[in-house]
Parts: C-alpha cells; sequence; structure tokens
C-alpha cells in the first residue's frame, strides 16, 4: 500500500454527536425496538434490518456474512437461509453466534450475543409464503455456498424451477430451506459520542431464563 493510501484512510475520522444512552427501557427488546424503527426512518440507511451474522463452527473457522432480521418474536431474532449452507453447518456444530447491526449514519451499533435454533418448519413455511415468486424459485435454484461451476448453470436451475411452478402458481416450501431465531444471552447498544467517550450499555444475562442486568462499559 502506498503512502498516499495510508494518508488517507487514517484521514477517514468523523466526530460523533451529544445524545447519549440515559433512557434506554430496562427491556433490551424494547430498547432494540425503537432503534430498529429509528434505523428504518433513517433515509441514509440502506437495510436498516441487515445484520452481520458471525458464527464459530468447529472453532477453528470462524466465519462471517449479512443476513436480513425477518422477525422479533418469542424472545429471539429471526432470519431465513439454507439449511444446507455453510452458516447452517456452522450451526449445526456450535449454536453460538453474533448478530451486529452497524447503523453507522446513526452512529450506533447494536451487538448480540446468542444461540441459534431452527423454527418450526410451519412458521417457516408461513413466511416463505409470504416472498415474492421471484425469490421463492431462488430458493429452489441456489444450493447456497455449494461450488458452482458458471452463472448459466444457476440460471438454467432458475428457469427449471419457474418451469415447474410457473409465476402465480403456489410454490412450496424447499425442505433445506427455513429460519433460524437467535435467543440473546448479551446485547449491546453503542452509541457514538463527543471525543470518542461514546457509550455502551450491554444488557446481559447467565440464560435465557434470568434476568437482564445493564452494565456500563468504557467505550
Ligand atoms: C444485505 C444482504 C442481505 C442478505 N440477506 C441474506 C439472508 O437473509 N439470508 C441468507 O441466507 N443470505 C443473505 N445474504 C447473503 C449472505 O450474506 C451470504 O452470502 C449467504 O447466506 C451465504 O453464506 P454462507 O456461505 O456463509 O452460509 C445477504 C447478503 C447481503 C449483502
Amino acid at each position: 500500500m502506498s503512502q498516499l493510501d495510508r494518508d488517507a484512510i487514517r484521514a477517514m475520522r468523523r466526530s460523533y454527536g451529544e445524545v447519549g444512552l440515559e433512557n434506554l427501557p430496562a427491556d433490551p427488546f424494547a430498547a432494540f425496538a425503537n432503534w430498529l424503527k429509528e434505523a428504518a426512518e433513517n433515509s441514509f440507511i440502506v437495510e436498516p434490518n441487515a445484520m452481520v451474522l458471525s458464527t464459530l463452527g468447529d472453532k477453528e473457522h470462524i466465519s462471517t456474512r449479512t443476513v436480513l432480521l425477518k422477525d422479533i418474536s418469542e424472545g429471539g431474532f429471526t432470519f431465513f437461509t439454507n439449511y444446507s449452507s455453510r452458516k447452517a453447518q456452522a450451526i449445526e456444530l456450535n449454536s453460538q453466534v453474533t448478530l451486529l447491526f452497524p447503523w453507522f449514519a446513526m452512529e450506533r451499533q447494536v451487538s448480540i450475543s446468542g444461540f441459534a435454533e431452527k423454527i418450526s418448519e410451519v412458521e417457516s413455511t408461513e413466511y416463505f409464503l409470504t416472498r415474492p415468486w421471484a425469490s421463492q424459485i431462488g430458493a429452489w435454484a441456489s444450493a447456497q455456498s455449494a461450488p458452482l461451476a458458471s452463472r448459466e448453470e444457476l440460471e438454467q436451475r432458475f428457469v427449471g424451477a419457474s418451469e415447474k411452478w410457473p409465476e402465480g402458481s403456489s410454490v412450496p416450501k424447499p425442505p433445506h430451506w427455513g429460519g433460524y431465531r437467535v435467543t440473546p444471552i448479551s446485547i449491546e447498544f453503542w452509541q457514538g459520542r463527543y471525543s470518542r467517550l461514546h457509550d455502551r450499555l450491554r444488557y446481559e444475562r447467565a440464560n435465557s431464563n434470568a434476568e437482564w442486568e445493564i452494565t456500563r462499559y468504557y467505550p
């Protein structure tokens, strides 16, 4: 990397604001719901429900990727994916995961640590049927995370599935597709503040039945 590139990166620096984390509710789900709503209303934030999911797998293969939050219910955060994918294989080995919402335009992040569990087939089917037709066909066409010889192969598989279930017909949920619910044991809210004196409040509990405790951490 040249000197100019390094200086340019080092010069990327923003000053953060005055608004702090003084009035978060005692329930972290309520706090999260407020922040998600504010992120959704902020036109500078694209995909407010996008979250970075990290998995540990066999502990030698940490991996990370973005998925979309589709529900907050039964004390957890739900996303949908392919049950044969790399992330699903990792969760099979180790259900411990983290989720990160990077809402940079609001000088905020929420990081969540918890345990992922498959939701029921009924719940997955109920959501699958609400998806647009092309997304439903896409779920049949993609062997997510498997090597793919060419783009054409993927498009042929899409055409094959769309011939089987033409637009307007009802597309069944593929057996390899469904949701995971992440039940948190910690949820940390980070708000950027002036002079790098940011606010961090972490809600933590020993297990999913225990009471939440709130601790403020040095930034
Ligand atoms: C904004 C965004 C949203 C995404 N949402 C999902 C999603 O909800 N489910 C999913 O399986 N993949 C989603 N992806 C793709 C994943 O990041 C990832 O590439 C894919 O799931 C394969 O990951 P894996 O091989 O680690 O299992 C999304 C990617 C981006 C950039």
